[in-house]
């Protein structure tokens, strides 16, 4: 088992990455190419070209999981424009700075893996000065438990155009 840089993994490992980031979705249906692209680059893509140094991918030997993000969430005028829900937690930014999504292969789920792999972009993030660490979920989802027992306890809920979400926030 290994963490790898998403700067150091081969093109197949790339594409074993962007199946388990479309396994793991709860989007399944998409009208178009265009739109399934469209939906790849504002939740995964993105983070590849613009964060690809907070970019970890657990490998066992082959890619079985992937974490990504930006460091700090207020300086990705882009992503704000990307996704507009983010715009709803605002408030919480400043102490929260670093936004996170992680996916593992489904048959990886419950082992411990996903813990291990939040722990490793949290050091990173720690390393790098950085006070605090976010991401957005829809509440009460299976998620939340895991986000919780990894010390995520910060929790706000709001909707966006009448869609449910929740930010949880960890100190770092
Ligand atoms: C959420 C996820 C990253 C957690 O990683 P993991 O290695 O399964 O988690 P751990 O083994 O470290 O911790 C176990 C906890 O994770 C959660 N979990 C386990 N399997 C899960 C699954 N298939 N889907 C969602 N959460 C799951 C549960 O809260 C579990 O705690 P419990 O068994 O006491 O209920 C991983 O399960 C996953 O990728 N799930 C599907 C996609 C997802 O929800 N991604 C996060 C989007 S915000």
């Amino acid at each position: 088992m290994e963490v790898k840089s998403f700067l150091d993994i081969s093109d197949q490992e790339i594409d074993r990455v962007n199946e388990i980031f479309f396994e793991s979705s709860a989007r399944t249906h998409f009208s178009s190419q265009k739109k399934r692209e469209r939906f790849q680059y504002k939740y995964l893509d993105y983070y590849k070209i613009y964060h690809p140094e907070l970019f970890f991918v657990l490998c066992d030997p082959r890619p079985i999981g992937y974490i990504c993000g930006v460091p700090r969430i207020l300086k990705e005028k882009k992503l704000f424009e990307l996704l507009g829900h983010l715009h709803a937690f605002k408030d919480y930014y400043e102490d929260y700075p670093a936004h996170l999504h992680i996916n593992l292969d489904q048959e990886c789920t419950g082992k411990g893996f996903g813990s291990y792999l939040l722990g490793y972009f949290e050091a990173y993030l720690r390393e790098k000065k950085l006070k605090g660490v976010h991401l957005v979920t829809s509440p009460g989802a299976r998620n939340n438990h895991f986000y919780l027992k990894n010390g995520y306890t910060f929790t706000v809920e709001k909707t966006y155009k009448d869609v449910p979400l929740l930010f949880m926030g960890k100190s770092l």
